[in-house]
Protein backbone atom coordinates (compact mmCIF):
# COMPACT_ATOMS: atom_id res chain seq x y z
CA UNK A 1 0.00 0.00 0.00
CA UNK A 2 1.72 3.33 -1.18
CA UNK A 3 0.59 6.52 0.81
CA UNK A 4 1.45 9.84 -0.98
CA UNK A 5 1.41 13.00 1.39
CA UNK A 6 0.71 16.39 -0.69
CA UNK A 7 0.05 20.06 0.29
CA UNK A 8 -3.76 19.84 1.58
CA UNK A 9 -4.19 16.27 0.81
CA UNK A 10 -3.18 12.69 1.28
CA UNK A 11 -3.70 9.73 -1.47
CA UNK A 12 -3.41 5.89 -0.99
CA UNK A 13 -2.86 3.71 -3.26
CA UNK A 14 -4.94 0.52 -2.89
CA UNK A 15 -3.45 -3.13 -4.69
CA UNK A 16 -5.73 -5.76 -5.71
CA UNK A 17 -4.78 -9.34 -4.96
CA UNK A 18 -4.94 -12.64 -6.09
CA UNK A 19 -5.45 -16.14 -4.32
CA UNK A 20 -2.63 -18.32 -5.18
CA UNK A 21 -3.86 -21.23 -3.05
CA UNK A 22 -7.21 -21.08 -0.74
CA UNK A 23 -8.47 -24.11 0.30
CA UNK A 24 -11.57 -24.50 2.97
CA UNK A 25 -11.37 -26.48 6.48
CA UNK A 26 -14.27 -26.22 7.85
CA UNK A 27 -17.80 -24.44 8.64
CA UNK A 28 -17.20 -23.01 12.06
CA UNK A 29 -20.32 -22.27 14.58
CA UNK A 30 -20.17 -18.81 13.76
CA UNK A 31 -21.03 -19.05 10.43
CA UNK A 32 -17.78 -18.30 8.56
CA UNK A 33 -15.33 -21.05 7.08
CA UNK A 34 -11.42 -21.91 8.44
CA UNK A 35 -9.04 -20.98 5.67
CA UNK A 36 -5.65 -21.20 4.70
CA UNK A 37 -5.10 -19.47 1.49
CA UNK A 38 -2.39 -17.84 0.20
CA UNK A 39 -2.39 -13.99 -1.18
CA UNK A 40 -0.62 -11.77 -3.34
CA UNK A 41 -1.23 -8.23 -3.95
CA UNK A 42 -1.11 -6.87 -7.32
CA UNK A 43 -0.56 -4.19 -9.41
CA UNK A 44 -4.20 -2.99 -10.28
CA UNK A 45 -4.74 0.07 -8.13
CA UNK A 46 -8.05 2.20 -6.40
CA UNK A 47 -6.71 5.39 -5.21
CA UNK A 48 -7.89 7.26 -2.06
CA UNK A 49 -7.94 10.95 -1.78
CA UNK A 50 -8.02 12.40 1.83
CA UNK A 51 -9.20 16.31 2.07
CA UNK A 52 -10.44 18.43 4.62
CA UNK A 53 -13.80 18.58 5.35
CA UNK A 54 -15.70 22.35 6.29
CA UNK A 55 -17.69 19.96 8.91
CA UNK A 56 -17.52 16.80 11.08
CA UNK A 57 -19.07 14.72 8.14
CA UNK A 58 -17.52 11.71 6.20
CA UNK A 59 -17.90 11.95 2.82
CA UNK A 60 -17.33 9.51 -0.26
CA UNK A 61 -17.25 10.27 -3.91
CA UNK A 62 -16.19 7.40 -6.03
CA UNK A 63 -15.13 7.71 -9.83
CA UNK A 64 -14.78 4.83 -11.99
CA UNK A 65 -11.76 5.30 -13.97
CA UNK A 66 -10.98 1.66 -16.11
CA UNK A 67 -12.15 3.51 -19.25
CA UNK A 68 -10.12 6.78 -18.70
CA UNK A 69 -12.47 9.19 -16.68
CA UNK A 70 -11.08 11.14 -13.98
CA UNK A 71 -13.79 13.12 -12.39
CA UNK A 72 -15.23 11.76 -8.69
CA UNK A 73 -18.50 13.17 -9.80
CA UNK A 74 -18.63 10.26 -12.01
CA UNK A 75 -20.57 7.17 -10.44
CA UNK A 76 -19.33 4.00 -10.26
CA UNK A 77 -22.05 2.16 -11.57
CA UNK A 78 -23.65 -0.26 -8.65
CA UNK A 79 -20.55 1.04 -5.93
CA UNK A 80 -22.86 2.21 -3.02
CA UNK A 81 -21.42 5.40 -1.67
CA UNK A 82 -23.54 5.45 1.13
CA UNK A 83 -22.53 4.65 5.05
CA UNK A 84 -22.65 0.76 4.13
CA UNK A 85 -19.31 1.42 1.51
CA UNK A 86 -16.31 -0.47 3.50
CA UNK A 87 -14.75 2.96 3.44
CA UNK A 88 -17.06 4.79 5.35
CA UNK A 89 -17.72 2.20 7.60
CA UNK A 90 -14.24 1.95 8.37
CA UNK A 91 -13.86 5.54 8.86
CA UNK A 92 -16.86 5.38 11.37
CA UNK A 93 -15.13 2.48 13.23
CA UNK A 94 -12.04 4.70 13.41
CA UNK A 95 -13.79 7.68 14.96
CA UNK A 96 -15.83 5.26 17.53
CA UNK A 97 -12.61 3.97 18.91
CA UNK A 98 -10.71 6.42 18.99
CA UNK A 99 -13.53 9.64 19.74
CA UNK A 100 -12.14 10.94 16.91
CA UNK A 101 -14.98 13.67 15.22
CA UNK A 102 -13.25 15.35 12.50
CA UNK A 103 -14.66 14.79 9.19
CA UNK A 104 -13.26 13.87 5.97
CA UNK A 105 -14.10 14.22 1.97
CA UNK A 106 -12.81 11.44 0.32
CA UNK A 107 -12.41 10.60 -3.28
CA UNK A 108 -12.09 7.04 -4.59
CA UNK A 109 -10.61 6.26 -7.79
CA UNK A 110 -12.13 2.63 -8.62
CA UNK A 111 -9.66 0.70 -11.20
CA UNK A 112 -10.04 -2.68 -9.45
CA UNK A 113 -13.26 -4.62 -10.77
CA UNK A 114 -16.15 -5.00 -8.42
CA UNK A 115 -17.63 -8.78 -7.11
CA UNK A 116 -14.47 -10.12 -8.30
CA UNK A 117 -12.16 -12.16 -5.96
CA UNK A 118 -9.68 -9.43 -6.19
CA UNK A 119 -10.85 -7.90 -3.12
CA UNK A 120 -10.98 -4.33 -4.15
CA UNK A 121 -13.39 -3.26 -1.48
CA UNK A 122 -11.43 -4.88 1.28
CA UNK A 123 -8.04 -3.30 0.20
CA UNK A 124 -9.91 0.12 -0.01
CA UNK A 125 -11.26 -0.39 3.53
CA UNK A 126 -7.60 -1.07 4.44
CA UNK A 127 -5.93 1.90 2.71
CA UNK A 128 -9.06 4.50 4.99
CA UNK A 129 -7.64 2.75 7.77
CA UNK A 130 -4.05 3.47 7.07
CA UNK A 131 -4.87 7.04 5.25
CA UNK A 132 -7.34 8.64 7.90
CA UNK A 133 -4.67 7.11 10.98
CA UNK A 134 -1.97 9.28 9.21
CA UNK A 135 -4.63 12.01 7.94
CA UNK A 136 -5.98 12.57 11.32
CA UNK A 137 -3.12 11.90 13.50
CA UNK A 138 -4.82 8.94 15.41
CA UNK A 139 -1.47 7.41 15.94
CA UNK A 140 -2.88 4.09 16.06
CA UNK A 141 -0.15 0.87 16.25
CA UNK A 142 -0.14 -1.70 13.64
CA UNK A 143 -1.74 -4.15 15.90
CA UNK A 144 -4.47 -1.69 16.78
CA UNK A 145 -4.99 -1.18 13.05
CA UNK A 146 -5.07 -4.81 12.56
CA UNK A 147 -7.62 -5.44 14.95
CA UNK A 148 -9.91 -3.18 13.59
CA UNK A 149 -8.94 -4.08 9.94
CA UNK A 150 -10.96 -8.00 11.19
CA UNK A 151 -13.80 -6.49 12.47
CA UNK A 152 -14.82 -4.96 9.13
CA UNK A 153 -13.45 -7.74 6.83
CA UNK A 154 -12.18 -11.22 6.64
CA UNK A 155 -9.63 -9.99 3.66
CA UNK A 156 -8.84 -6.69 4.92
CA UNK A 157 -5.78 -7.06 7.65
CA UNK A 158 -3.96 -9.11 4.80
CA UNK A 159 -4.08 -5.57 3.04
CA UNK A 160 -2.00 -4.42 5.96
CA UNK A 161 0.73 -6.99 5.77
CA UNK A 162 4.23 -5.22 5.08
CA UNK A 163 5.09 -7.81 2.25
CA UNK A 164 3.18 -8.19 -0.87
CA UNK A 165 2.50 -11.61 -0.07
CA UNK A 166 1.16 -13.43 3.47
CA UNK A 167 -0.41 -16.84 4.29
CA UNK A 168 -3.81 -16.14 5.62
CA UNK A 169 -6.02 -18.81 8.22
CA UNK A 170 -8.38 -18.28 10.25
CA UNK A 171 -11.26 -16.60 8.86
CA UNK A 172 -8.45 -15.04 6.76
CA UNK A 173 -7.55 -12.48 9.76
CA UNK A 174 -4.71 -14.50 10.86
CA UNK A 175 -1.78 -12.88 8.97
CA UNK A 176 1.81 -14.45 7.80
CA UNK A 177 3.76 -12.22 6.06
CA UNK A 178 5.10 -14.08 3.29
CA UNK A 179 8.52 -12.75 1.32
CA UNK A 180 8.75 -14.28 -2.29
CA UNK A 181 12.30 -14.09 -4.11
CA UNK A 182 10.40 -12.97 -7.72
CA UNK A 183 7.95 -10.45 -8.87
CA UNK A 184 5.39 -12.65 -10.06
CA UNK A 185 3.58 -11.90 -13.82
CA UNK A 186 -0.03 -12.68 -14.34
CA UNK A 187 -2.90 -12.02 -16.49
CA UNK A 188 -5.92 -11.40 -14.76
CA UNK A 189 -9.58 -11.75 -16.86
CA UNK A 190 -13.09 -10.42 -15.00
CA UNK A 191 -15.90 -11.88 -17.14
CA UNK A 192 -18.86 -9.55 -17.24
CA UNK A 193 -20.62 -10.90 -14.51
CA UNK A 194 -19.89 -11.19 -10.67
CA UNK A 195 -20.65 -13.40 -7.63
CA UNK A 196 -21.49 -12.99 -3.75
CA UNK A 197 -18.94 -14.41 -1.98
CA UNK A 198 -21.78 -15.05 0.60
CA UNK A 199 -23.19 -17.07 -1.57
CA UNK A 200 -20.18 -18.84 -3.35
CA UNK A 201 -19.92 -19.68 0.47
CA UNK A 202 -22.97 -21.29 0.72
CA UNK A 203 -22.56 -23.55 -2.14
CA UNK A 204 -19.20 -25.22 -0.78
CA UNK A 205 -19.21 -28.87 -0.58
CA UNK A 206 -16.22 -29.94 1.53
CA UNK A 207 -13.42 -31.16 -1.11
CA UNK A 208 -10.23 -30.73 0.98
CA UNK A 209 -6.69 -29.79 -0.85
CA UNK A 210 -4.22 -32.65 -1.60
CA UNK A 211 -1.76 -30.70 -0.36
CA UNK A 212 -0.99 -27.77 2.04
CA UNK A 213 -0.30 -23.80 1.78
CA UNK A 214 3.26 -25.16 3.11
CA UNK A 215 3.87 -27.23 0.61
CA UNK A 216 2.54 -24.56 -1.97
CA UNK A 217 4.55 -22.12 -0.38
CA UNK A 218 7.73 -24.00 0.10
CA UNK A 219 7.69 -24.27 -4.60
CA UNK A 220 7.32 -20.34 -4.12
CA UNK A 221 9.81 -19.22 -1.80
CA UNK A 222 12.12 -21.28 -3.82
CA UNK A 223 11.36 -19.97 -6.93
CA UNK A 224 10.45 -23.31 -8.49
CA UNK A 225 7.43 -21.13 -10.26
CA UNK A 226 6.61 -24.71 -12.94
CA UNK A 227 6.60 -26.92 -9.78
CA UNK A 228 4.09 -23.77 -7.62
CA UNK A 229 1.80 -23.24 -10.42
CA UNK A 230 1.01 -27.52 -10.49
CA UNK A 231 0.02 -26.84 -6.95
CA UNK A 232 -2.68 -24.09 -7.56
CA UNK A 233 -5.65 -24.87 -5.56
CA UNK A 234 -9.06 -23.08 -4.62
CA UNK A 235 -11.85 -24.58 -2.69
CA UNK A 236 -14.39 -22.14 -3.94
CA UNK A 237 -13.54 -22.54 -7.82
CA UNK A 238 -16.17 -25.66 -8.22
CA UNK A 239 -19.26 -23.70 -6.12
CA UNK A 240 -18.41 -20.79 -8.45
CA UNK A 241 -18.23 -22.60 -11.52
CA UNK A 242 -22.17 -24.17 -10.49
CA UNK A 243 -23.37 -20.71 -9.91
CA UNK A 244 -21.58 -18.84 -12.65
CA UNK A 245 -20.84 -20.37 -16.32
CA UNK A 246 -18.88 -17.70 -17.06
CA UNK A 247 -15.72 -18.86 -14.78
CA UNK A 248 -15.78 -22.15 -16.70
CA UNK A 249 -15.92 -20.15 -20.06
CA UNK A 250 -12.66 -18.06 -18.77
CA UNK A 251 -10.95 -21.94 -17.58
CA UNK A 252 -11.49 -23.34 -20.65
CA UNK A 253 -10.07 -20.00 -22.70
CA UNK A 254 -6.95 -20.40 -19.99
CA UNK A 255 -6.22 -23.78 -20.83
CA UNK A 256 -5.95 -23.11 -24.12
CA UNK A 257 -3.43 -21.22 -23.74
CA UNK A 258 0.55 -22.00 -22.40
CA UNK A 259 0.11 -20.53 -19.25
CA UNK A 260 2.54 -22.39 -16.38
CA UNK A 261 -0.76 -22.65 -14.34
CA UNK A 262 -4.61 -21.30 -14.08
CA UNK A 263 -7.11 -20.55 -11.33
CA UNK A 264 -10.35 -18.30 -9.98
CA UNK A 265 -8.87 -16.15 -7.23
CA UNK A 266 -10.80 -15.71 -4.33
CA UNK A 267 -14.98 -16.71 -4.35
CA UNK A 268 -14.63 -15.19 -7.93
CA UNK A 269 -15.33 -14.20 -10.58
CA UNK A 270 -12.23 -13.37 -11.97
CA UNK A 271 -9.51 -15.98 -13.16
CA UNK A 272 -6.04 -15.64 -13.34
CA UNK A 273 -2.85 -17.31 -15.35
CA UNK A 274 1.03 -17.29 -14.09
CA UNK A 275 3.18 -16.50 -16.82
CA UNK A 276 6.71 -16.80 -16.67
CA UNK A 277 8.17 -12.95 -17.82
CA UNK A 278 6.23 -10.12 -18.60
CA UNK A 279 6.70 -9.82 -22.22
CA UNK A 280 5.05 -13.49 -22.14
CA UNK A 281 2.03 -11.66 -19.93
CA UNK A 282 1.53 -9.11 -22.58
CA UNK A 283 1.45 -11.69 -25.40
CA UNK A 284 -1.28 -14.18 -23.62
CA UNK A 285 -3.28 -11.09 -22.51
CA UNK A 286 -3.64 -9.72 -25.76
CA UNK A 287 -4.50 -13.25 -26.91
CA UNK A 288 -7.25 -13.78 -24.31
CA UNK A 289 -8.46 -9.86 -25.35
CA UNK A 290 -9.44 -11.16 -28.40
CA UNK A 291 -11.78 -13.78 -26.85
CA UNK A 292 -14.06 -11.14 -25.62
CA UNK A 293 -14.63 -12.56 -22.40
CA UNK A 294 -14.26 -10.12 -20.10
CA UNK A 295 -11.49 -7.15 -18.86
CA UNK A 296 -8.27 -8.54 -19.17
CA UNK A 297 -5.50 -7.38 -17.33
CA UNK A 298 -1.49 -7.78 -16.92
CA UNK A 299 -0.29 -7.66 -13.77
CA UNK A 300 3.10 -8.10 -12.04
CA UNK A 301 3.02 -8.93 -7.83
CA UNK A 302 6.50 -7.39 -6.58
CA UNK A 303 9.47 -9.37 -4.62
O1 LIG B 1 -15.74 -11.19 6.09
P1 LIG B 1 -16.48 -10.76 4.88
O2 LIG B 1 -17.59 -9.80 5.20
O3 LIG B 1 -15.61 -10.26 3.78
O4 LIG B 1 -17.17 -12.07 4.31
C1 LIG B 1 -18.25 -12.03 3.41
C2 LIG B 1 -19.03 -13.32 3.52
O5 LIG B 1 -18.24 -14.43 3.04
C3 LIG B 1 -19.38 -13.70 4.94
O6 LIG B 1 -20.61 -13.13 5.33
C4 LIG B 1 -19.46 -15.22 4.88
O7 LIG B 1 -20.72 -15.60 4.36
C5 LIG B 1 -18.43 -15.57 3.85
N1 LIG B 1 -17.13 -15.96 4.45
C6 LIG B 1 -17.00 -17.21 5.05
N2 LIG B 1 -15.80 -17.58 5.60
C7 LIG B 1 -14.73 -16.76 5.53
C8 LIG B 1 -14.84 -15.49 4.91
C9 LIG B 1 -16.05 -15.13 4.38
O8 LIG B 1 -17.97 -17.99 5.11
N3 LIG B 1 -13.56 -17.17 6.05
Amino acid sequence: MLVQSLVDSLSVHAPAKLNLFLNVLGRRPDGYHELETLMVSVGIYDTLRFRPAADGAVTLRCADIRHGTSHPAVPAGDLPVGPDNLICRAAELLRQSTGCTRGVCIDLFKRIPLAAGLAGGSSDAAAALVGLNRFWNLGLSHSELHDLAARLGSDIPFFLSPTPAAICRGRGERVEPLRLPLGLHFVIARPPTGLSTAQVFQNYRPSPAPHSVAAFADSLQTGHLARAATLFHNSLQEPAERLNPDVSRLKAAFARLPFLGHQMSGSGTSYFGLCSSQRQARQLSTRLRAARLGDVFAARSRP
